[in-house]
């Protein structure tokens, strides 16, 4: 069956980095797995008093049940002030009600910086919430992508062959990580 991979990125600029990071890792996803880009940049933000009291926003309503059709998620993300960006944070919190949905999806995180950090505090933060919200994340590799700004073709693909070998790395042991969480929910009592 084909495994619906959902790619999120927390950036909203039209030139970002991290959108060409999510575009040159969908290529490199298996032929089982399809590529689905989730939008954050319509979504309203989060206030718990237009679920409890309504309306809910469409693009809310939308927003999660895309998450709900996914397998597995990439989170192609840069870091802002050591942290993620607020329009990141803010798809995690209004996925993450009424019932939480992105419980038990794997994912995998790559940050990402024109400085040479890669985005480490970014990262970091972001596991932070998988732990309250059960997103199964990929412990290694770990994705800290540094210079950016030097890394992209006329396509906007990753040009460096080490560079690809590497992300293809992380899409592997996400792959591997779904495997195994699908079979555990296959299985009955496990
Ligand atoms: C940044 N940038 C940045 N870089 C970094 O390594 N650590 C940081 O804490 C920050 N903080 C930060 C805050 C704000 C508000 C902006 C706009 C930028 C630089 C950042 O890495 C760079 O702008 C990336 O190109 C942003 O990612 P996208 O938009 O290209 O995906």
């Amino acid at each position: 069956i084909l495994k619906k991979i959902g790619f999120l990125v927390g950036s909203l600029r039209r030139g970002s980095y991290s959108k060409k990071l999510a575009k040159t890792l969908a290529t490199l996803l298996p032929c089982d797995m399809q590529p689905v880009m989730l939008d954050i940049s319509q979504l309203p933000l989060f206030n718990d008093d237009l679920d409890v009291e309504g309306p809910t926003p469409a693009a809310w309503v939308t927003f999660r049940e895309q998450v709900d059709a996914i397998d597995a998620m990439v989170i192609v993300t840069p870091e802002y002030n050591r942290s993620i960006p607020g329009v990141l944070k803010n798809a995690m919190d209004i996925g993450s009600r009424p019932g939480n949905h992105f419980y038990g999806k794997p994912a995998l995180v790559v940050s990402n910086s024109i400085g040479s950090a890669g985005g480490y505090g970014a990262n970091h933060h972001l596991r932070q919430t998988f732990t309250t919200l059960n997103i199964i994340p990929v412990q290694r590799p770990e994705m800290y992508i540094g210079h950016t700004n030097t890394m992209f073709d006329e396509h906007d693909l990753v040009k460096n062959q080490g560079t690809l070998d590497y992300l293809q790395s992380g899409i592997r042991a996400l792959v591997r990580v779904l495997t195994l969480t699908s079979l555990a929910d296959s299985v009955n009592n496990v």
